[in-house]
């Protein structure tokens, strides 16, 4: 069955461009993002690899750390790896798992046999500092990802996580949030200092709380 939100990321070791890797005493307490690509020497993953990167001072400001698959060995992934650097301007620095046989790729139902019977699709992993699984993103081979969402919905998760608030539509950092449903009036508008703002009695804001 497919993974879903709050599964257990499946634990694995493989090796990687950063030496053999057990998955969950790697990422430890950290949030780790798990992606796959469809392949090395290609243009789409080329630029994602660069921008993932670029994002190493913005995933560290929130404890994260990326990791990637495709089913290319690690000697691929090390020849790929200087082609990044030079045309995206910023060497990969995190691991890069090499999965020729497919182990963790199928662990993690990143083929998707009726898209592509022999590549990765893009698929995207949350992964909390429990191990549990807070989101799925799959995305088809001829589409590179927003690594902006990306950190986005980890935004959002680590708020919500620490505060009886939810984000709307297009929510970014820094803008209003939705008070959580399961609070009273009173216990909101004891909680977020007498600042809520009823639109509906099943729709309040309130500012972002951990400004
Ligand atoms: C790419 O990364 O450009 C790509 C990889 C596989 C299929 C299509 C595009």
């Amino acid at each position: 069955m497919a993974i879903q939100l709050g599964d257990v990321a499946p634990n694995f070791t493989a090796p990687t461009t950063q030496g053999e890797i057990t998955f969950h005493d790697w990422k430890a307490d950290s949030w780790a993002v798990f992606f796959s690509h469809p392949k090395d020497y290609t243009p789409v993953c080329t630029t994602e690899l660069g921008y993932t990167a670029k994002l190493k001072e913005e995933f560290d400001k929130r404890n994260v750390k990326a990791i990637v698959l495709s089913v290319d060995t690690v000697d691929d992934h090390n020849g790929w790896s200087a082609d990044i650097e030079e045309t995206q301007g910023t060497a990969v620095n995190f691991p890069i798992i090499g999965d020729p046989d497919r182990t963790v790729a199928n662990l993690y139902g990143m083929i998707h046999p009726n898209a592509d019977n022999t590549m990765t699709v893009r698929s995207v992993f949350i992964v909390d500092p429990a191990n549990k699984v807070r989101l799925t993103l799959t995305y088809p081979a001829s589409t590179g990802r927003n690594f902006n969402e990306i950190l986005r919905v980890i935004d959002s998760l680590q708020l919500t996580d620490g505060y009886k608030v939810a984000t709307p539509v297009n929510w970014e950092h820094g803008d209003d949030v939705i008070v959580s449903p399961a609070l009273s009036n009173d216990e909101a508008s004891e909680l977020f200092d007498g600042d809520v703002t009823v639109v509906k009695p099943y729709l309040r804001t309130t500012k972002q709380p951990n400004l």
